[in-house]
């Protein structure tokens, strides 16, 4: 999400004769794009802010601007204690920038950081920097209001709202101009998506229909689903388009009943798994991955076996993992005891990621022998005789790189795996 982000504030600042610089020792402004998740995120963010003082000593004129959700967080925090950070930019107000750049040169120091309840960038289209020409995001919706107990996210990014499809689809269409292969849905819950006007209303399923008929070279992935708002009619539009990736990510956060309900999130353990069932019948060949979440607020070891047993019986195929960590303002936060000691979290942490790697590996071998439909993404990190890809189920593959090229659909046998990486040949 910040990762499309920096591309809406690239494309505004642009359009104001800002030029983008990869080299920071070039730079005039710095801007971080943040995220306040968990606190590690945001420790790393004052750690870079304390890096860059030696840069700032000899460019004295470098102006540090912090953009996104911890900017949203905690502006006033920020603008105290970070001497070195001149203006603060919450992820609806990228708009202002280049206002804002012209007056911090000045010498104020601004902050903006109200939130909308309409803002969605809809006719700004993303400058795509750091990119590999073949894989792109669309962010299709900002914001959330499910309220999960652990977390920042709806009181950084506001409420929900929806993006014009119609502006959705020339954004899909513009990049399939351009030689891009694939590209990303994005939003906080996407299954929420909803716009309407006075002649339509288009929901989730039907803006997948509309943008895999975009052009049959074109991938379409999204992310993230919530369990509760995982409908049918979104696998059966899935199962109708072979250019809809065969992939969700259905983060889970626990197996235990009593943790889903303390962490409000709106299903049970059973709820959960009858919608893996439903992927699993209506779309036999997806993968599934999940994000969890270990130490909650009075999670026992029962708890704890239960998230366990829950990864044993979905077999995710990848997974997100965290340590549970306390966020100010969240419902846990004014509402429970953040009581499970460090020590038993981190323990409890390694054993789901064990167990994970275990699953993958499991899954990954039983692709063995198959033939997948493999778009090239780029060389192999390793040596630039191999190059990688991915499947539909979003693995990663990797090949010799007899003919093919970066951009191109490919078929390849699966010859070998590890638990991250498929290896494989490619079929003539
Ligand atoms: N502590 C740990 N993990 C968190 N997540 C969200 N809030 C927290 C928190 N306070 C995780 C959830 C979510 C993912 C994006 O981050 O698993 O799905
Ligand atoms: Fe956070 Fe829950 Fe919204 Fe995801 S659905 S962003 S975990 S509040």
């Amino acid at each position: 999400m910040n990762f499309a982000d920096s591309e809406i504030v690239s494309a505004i600042l642009t359009k104001e004769h800002f030029a983008l610089t990869k080299e920071i020792g070039e730079a005039d402004f710095i801007l971080i794009n943040t995220c306040a998740i968990r606190d590690n995120a945001e420790q790393r963010i004052r750690k870079r802010l304390h890096e860059l003082k030696a840069l700032q000593r000899q460019r004295q004129w470098v102006k540090i601007g912090i953009l996104g959700c911890m900017a949203e967080r905690i502006k006033n925090q920020l603008m105290e204690e970070e001497e070195n950070v001149s203006f603060i930019v919450g992820p609806d107000a990228y708009r202002q920038l280049p206002t804002m750049l012209q007056n911090v040169n000045n010498g104020e120091k601004l902050a903006e950081t109200l939130l909308s309840e309409t803002e969605t960038y809809d006719d700004i289209d993303p400058v795509r920097y750091d990119t590999n020409g073949i894989t792109a995001y669309i962010s299709i919706m900002r914001g959330c209001q499910n309220y999960c107990a652990y977390c920042v996210v709806p009181y950084t990014r506001g409420r929900e709202r929806s993006r014009n499809p119609y502006t959705i689809l020339r954004e899909a269409r513009d990049l399939v101009d351009k030689g891009y292969r694939e590209v990303t849905l994005l939003g906080q819950n996407v299954n929420s998506y909803r716009w309407k006007d006075n002649e339509s209303e288009v929901g989730f399923p039907q803006l997948m229909e509309m943008v895999a008929n975009v052009s049959p070279l074109l991938r379409v992935r999204f992310a993230t689903s919530h369990p509760k708002d995982l409908c049918d009619d979104l696998l059966h539009v899935m199962a109708r388009h072979d250019n809809i990736c065969k992939c969700i990510h259905l983060p889970v956060q626990s197996g235990s009943d009593r943790m889903l309900k303390l962490m409000n999130r709106h299903y049970t353990a059973q709820w959960y798994l009858d919608r893996i069932d439903a992927i699993r019948r209506i779309l036999p060949d997806c993968s599934i991955t999940t994000d969890v979440i270990a130490g909650f607020c009075t999670e026992t070891e029962e708890d704890h076996q239960a998230t366990l047993q829950m990864f044993r019986q979905v077999r995710y195929d990848y997974a997100y993992m965290f340590k549970f960590s306390m966020r100010p303002n969240t419902y846990a936060e004014k509402h429970l005891q953040d009581d499970i000691p460090d020590d038993v979290k981190t323990r409890r942490l390694e054993e789901i990621i064990a167990l994970q790697g275990e699953l993958a590996l499991e899954n990954n071998q039983k692709d063995i022998g198959k033939t997948f439909e493999v778009l090239v993404e780029g060389v192999s990190h390793r040596s630039d005789k191999q190059l990688f890809g991915r499947n539909s189920q979003n693995k990663v593959i990797v090949f010799d790189r007899e003919n093919a090229a970066p951009g191109e659909y490919i078929k390849v046998r699966v010859t070998r795996c590890t638990a991250a990486t498929l290896i494989g040949e490619i079929v003539k």
